[in-house]
């Protein structure tokens, strides 16, 4: 089968020159520059990379933007009030702290200070709760990311079986309530397999859209994929590789050398989701910018 890539670093660059004219819009006609900003904690090498790449694409878009460094040493208090700090300034529309924190502060106690309104990244319960039943709200960027790049390559997702393999909070989860969601994309039947399921290789031989969301590198094979079926990778584990410059190599959860030619579509890694998730975040942002979901 010819597969076609998902190229999820081209439909970002399109989102990025739409928003970047429209803050350019924004700002001509005198109304408030969005601003994002980025609690990062310690100097975890994924964290640095993916804030860094954050804090530029805010740049390129014209938006502004705030990166706020703690130590890894940090206490829970302070970024407490660091965060209440950040809820109560009005110049800044939305604000993410970046994850994982280290293991003496309680993530989730992190994420509830955040005031919802400002939760860019969709991580608060109520956003999570709003999603699920299916009204407005800041849908967290990686889901937000792959039903954005099924919508622009126009990928029938009604009826059709749905995979999810993972169940993270921040990506299986609302991944598979989402393409349950009666919308487009969307309407699926969804099955959720993880490192618990007995007959996750069954599962996914039925699946019209496998959506690889666990993080075992080249986890998904040739022989667990249907003939034509679409593969979104959400894998980026960095794997030790002495051959890079950086010394590993990102790796998607999907063997794609031999999964793509028995694919209809599938996602590369890199240049996939990632870059789709980065620009989902700049799109909650804008949104959060115009005061369009919460007043
Ligand atoms: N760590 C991994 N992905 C994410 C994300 O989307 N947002 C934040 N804040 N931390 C992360």
């Amino acid at each position: 089968m010819d597969y076609k890539l998902l190229d999820g670093k081209a439909v970002a660059a399109q989102m990025k020159k739409e928003m970047a004219d429209e803050v350019a819009q924004i700002k001509a006609a005198g109304g408030k520059t969005p601003h994002l900003a980025a609690i990062l904690v310690g100097h975890d090498g994924g964290s640095e990379t993916y804030v860094a790449s954050k804090v530029r694409t805010c740049e390129e878009i014209g938006f502004k933007s705030s990166l706020i460094r703690y130590e890894d040493d940090v206490t829970e208090e302070e970024l407490l009030r660091k965060v209440d700090e950040l809820n109560n300034d009005a110049d800044v529309d939305g604000f993410i702290v970046q994850l994982p924190l280290p293991r003496h502060i309680s993530e989730q106690k992190v994420i509830e200070a955040i005031d919802y309104r400002k939760d860019v990244d969709g991580f608060h319960p109520i956003n999570v709760g709003r999603m699920s039943i299916g009204l407005p709200c800041f849908v967290s960027a990686t889901p937000a990311g792959i039903l954005e790049l099924l919508k622009r390559y126009e990928i029938e997702t009604r009826g059709k079986h749905c995979v999810v393999l993972g169940r993270s909070n921040i990506v299986g989860k609302p991944m598979a309530t989402l393409m349950m969601q009666k919308s487009y994309p969307g309407d699926c039947t969804v099955t959720v397999c993880h490192s618990r399921s007995t007959n996750l290789k069954e599962m996914c031989q039925k699946a019209d859209i496998i959506i690889a969301a666990l993080g075992v590198p080249e986890f998904v094979t040739a022989d667990m994929v249907k003939e034509g079926a679409v593969i979104v990778d959400v894998g980026t584990t960095r794997v030790p590789n002495a051959n890079t410059k950086s010394g590993f190599k990102l790796t998607g959860d999907v063997k794609f050398d031999e999964v793509a030619p028995k694919c209809a579509f599938i996602t590369p890694v890199p240049g996939g989701v990632g870059p789709m998730t980065i620009i989902s975040l700049m799109r909650n942002t804008l949104l959060a910018g115009k005061k369009e979901i919460y007043k």
